[in-house]
């Protein structure tokens, strides 16, 4: 009796850490997930609103950057782009589309990050064509190349927005 005691001491034992192990990997895995698939901020946005501004090409790569008309007006102005804008830029391979790379800035959106991985209120996202979230991406790798253009608002070409006249600056 003692002895079938002790098995079943074990078996609970046994039952219990499985249960541990099984909520430690759940726990595991939707950290993962938020760690890569970051649901940010940034929502999809309505491309026939926004204006193509310019084209960035490299070898079979061709990037048509828009914005909204509000933000392009903001920035001949040499005001600040207001909270709301997306930023989007189309990456076709071979003149097919392969991906969006999207910005939005919102009021305090900030303030989700700490600081040292900041961008302004800017907020960053990768989409696939059929416009899901690309679950590989940690948009942190975003934050820190964009983060060298602090001085132009965390963007690499609005500084050929004030050129801009209607056609795509190349
Ligand atoms: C290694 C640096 C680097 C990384 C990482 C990076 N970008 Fe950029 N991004 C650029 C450069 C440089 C440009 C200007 C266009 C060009 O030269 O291809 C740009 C342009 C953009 C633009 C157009 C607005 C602008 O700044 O001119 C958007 C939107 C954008 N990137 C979003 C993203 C998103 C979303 C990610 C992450 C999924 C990302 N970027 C990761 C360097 C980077």
């Amino acid at each position: 009796m003692p002895m079938r005691k002790t098995m079943n001491r074990s078996n609970s034992g046994f039952a219990r850490n499985t249960a541990l192990a099984i909520l430690a990997a759940t726990a595991a895995s939707s950290f993962c997930w938020q760690a890569h698939a970051e649901a940010t901020r940034v929502t999809f946005p309505k491309l026939e609103d926004l204006v193509h501004y310019t084209t960035v090409r490299r070898g079979n790569v061709t990037e048509h950057i828009s914005t909204t008309k509000q933000a392009i007006d903001a920035i001949q102005k040499g005001q600040p782009v207001p909270n709301g804008t997306h930023f989007v830029l189309a990456d076709y391979r071979d003149e097919k589309i392969y991906r969006y790379f999207v910005m939005e800035k919102g009021p305090g959106w900030g303030a989700d990050f700490e600081e040292r991985r900041r961008t302004g209120d800017w907020q960053f996202q990768w989409y696939w064509p059929d416009r899901k979230i690309n679950v590989q991406e940690n948009t942190a790798r975003c934050m820190s190349c964009h983060s060298s253009q602090k001085g132009a608002d965390y963007l690499f070409t609005a500084r050929r927005i004030p050129e801009f006249r209607g056609k795509p600056v190349e």
